[in-house]
């Protein structure tokens, strides 16, 4: 073989996650690991009984249609009607992706040409900068720095170019757990129109908002035909190993990503959508009771941090919690995680990874609260150790 590295250049950099490196420290150690965001108990047992039924009934499991089921178009419709007031049409605006993951993946690469310019907030869910560079284009990072972790509006207007295609936004924001205002969403958008830009909003945490209320871009004026919005059942139904999420947009917007969508995984998982239709016509006290039991998890862990003398940042929405370390006496947040193991069985994950500005992130460390609060209460008992 010649020297030519196997990994072409776009993906140089990002070979393994931070999250695969520190779930094998919190197997390896025997740590409480609240580095991953999933929930260590199971969604609703109807719910999970409704994908038993699909399988042993038969439903989905031969490939679904390409654009998914239509009882899920219609509920994913239903759904967008019903919390945000937003009307699409489940023949031509509904599309059915493997997770939120590959709908950003399928919108990034359906939207964008080599070299166009991608702004999104930094730090960034990983996934967003693999399949920017995957698409040939440029990330361009928007900040949020602490302790507010808003968005300065006027140096999102200093960084659109006359390249610049696509403002990636995520409200509720992992990790900060920022939620976008109206205000904000309202600058962003007349900016998007300004510049006649694309958004693609990733809005997976729609539902676990404990400040304010989550505001979908797609609804303001002059939004929904440039809005490609993204969602998905993991979070919001406590099954993130199904993996079936969906884009709401256009019917132009809709039939691109669909394109590029049908030749990453073609369909996904057909009996999981049957049961995803159930869960999102579930009453709204389901909702409200998962809000409520994580805004107390929230608080749990918060103070278990404040107490064991991190600087906390209360996130206005999300599984996650940041901190600062800096007022334990550390100062890198790397160095920091891969140490907590074994000092005192807990994982967490270094946000600095998430920034390419790594002075901004460098003493900040984030907490996952979607876990038992017998299992927060551990953690919390073990950090006071530090
Ligand atoms: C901001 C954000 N977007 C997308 C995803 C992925 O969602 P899914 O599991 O539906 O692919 C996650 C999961 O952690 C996330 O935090």
């Amino acid at each position: 073989m010649d020297a030519r590295p196997l990994l072409n250049r776009r993906l140089e950099g990002l070979g393994t996650t931070i999250f695969a490196e520190m779930s094998a420290l919190a197997t390896a150690t025997g740590s409480i690991n609240l580095g991953q965001g999933f929930p260590d108990t199971d969604g609703p047992r109807e719910i999970a009984e409704a994908a038993a039924r699909a399988v042993l009934d038969g439903h989905g499991n031969q490939y679904p249609p390409g654009p998914g089921i239509p009882e899920l178009r219609t509920a994913v419709a239903e759904h967008q009607q019903r919390f945000h007031g937003l009307a699409y049409d489940p023949d031509t605006e509904v599309l059915v992706t493997a997770g939120a993951t590959e709908a950003i993946a399928a919108a990034l690469l359906a939207l964008l040409e080599p070299g166009d310019e991608v702004i999104a907030f930094e730090p960034f869910y990983d996934s967003y900068a693999a399949c920017i560079a995957m698409a040939g284009a440029v990330r361009v990072p928007l900040t949020l720095r602490a302790p507010s972790f808003r968005p300065d509006l006027d140096e999102l207007r200093a960084l659109i170019t006359p390249r610049t295609r696509l403002l990636l936004i995520n409200t509720p924001h992992n990790p900060t757990g920022t939620v976008l205002t109206p205000e904000e969403l309202a600058a962003i958008a007349a900016l998007a129109v300004e510049h006649d830009l694309l958004v693609v909003a990733d809005e997976v945490y729609e539902h676990l908002v404990y400040t304010g209320a989550h505001h979908p871009i797609a609804a303001l004026p002059g939004m929904r035909e440039r809005t490609v919005s993204i969602s998905s059942a993991g979070k919001t139904f406590s099954f993130t190993g199904w993996k079936v999420g969906w884009v709401t947009a256009s019917p132009d917007l809709v039939a691109a990503v669909r394109t590029a969508k049908q030749y990453l995984t073609y369909v996904s998982a057909g009996p999981f959508q049957y049961a995803v239709a159930e869960a999102l016509r579930l009453p709204d006290a389901y909702f409200d009771t998962l809000r409520a039991d994580l805004l107390r998890k929230r608080d749990l862990l918060a103070d278990g941090l404040a107490a064991a003398g991190f600087r906390v940042f209360n996130p206005e929405g999300t599984y996650f919690v940041t901190t600062d370390i800096t007022p334990l006496g550390e100062k890198d947040g790397l160095e920091f995680c891969r140490s907590l193991p074994a000092r005192c069985g807990v994982v967490a994950i270094p946000n600095v990874v998430f920034y390419d500005d790594t002075e901004a992130g460098r003493s900040l460390v984030r907490f996952a609260f979607c876990k038992r609060d017998d299992v927060l209460a551990e953690a919390a008992a073990r950090l006071q150790r530090l």
